[in-house]
């Protein structure tokens, strides 16, 4: 026996008095009318992406951009005038600590007495100096070992052996090129990029 089945659509919840048959946005089954309110949603679909992917995508971008406070971390400028010779101090360079060392003629002396085959990681002062200033020795002030900030910047701080720097942590000793000449430490201390702007300041970076 044949069995008939109806299928019940539901409801269309309509304002009391719209036309439906003059809306051509209403849905009215697999007709053309039908089709144009679907296109109708998708494109409003898609044009809200669209909006939406105008606002995303620069703010996307602004986060990639890195920070005001990271790009001004990325160079620092040090004014050296008041370092006298023999005196070094502290500055700070993207979150490491930076010896500015001023060298008396009697530590270019020494420095540049030293015969450089024999150093554990050989370099002359002149090539951790800029030309005309050796003077001026710029390095991290990290040990090349573990890390530790060495001693002989501050007045009174030992210098260790050789004049230079000494790192109390397992005894690296530094000299006045700021080269290692005993101790664990693998390598010198790390020149860093730098520029003088001026006789007397010099830009980090
Ligand atoms: S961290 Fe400087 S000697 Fe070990």
């Amino acid at each position: 026996m044949a069995t008939e089945t109806t299928i019940l659509e539901p409801p269309l919840h309509l304002p009391p008095g719209t036309d439906v048959q003059a809306d051509p946005l209403l849905d009215r089954g697999e007709g053309g009318e039908g089709v144009r309110r679907r296109d109708f949603i998708n494109v409003a679909a898609i044009s809200f992406a669209g909006v939406g992917a105008l606002f995303v995508v620069p703010a996307l971008l602004n986060q990639m951009n890195p920070s005001a406070d990271v790009l001004a971390e990325a160079s620092v400028e040090a004014d050296l005038s008041a370092i006298e010779p023999g005196q070094s101090v502290k500055t700070i360079w993207r979150k490491q600590p930076i010896f500015l060392r001023n060298l008396t003629p009697a530590e270019i002396a020494a420095a540049n007495a030293v015969d450089v085959s024999t150093l554990r990681d050989p370099a002359t002062l002149a090539e951790r100096t800029k030309e005309g200033k050796q003077n001026w020795l710029i390095t991290l002030a990290v040990c090349t070992h573990l890390g530790c900030i060495p001693l002989g910047a501050g007045t009174g701080e030992p210098k260790g052996e050789f004049g230079g720097y000494f790192c109390p942590c397992h005894g690296s000793s530094y000299d006045t090129a700021a080269r290692i000449r005993k101790g664990p430490a693998p390598l010198n201390l790390e020149v860093p990029e730098y520029e003088f702007l001026t006789d007397t300041t010099i830009q980090i970076g």
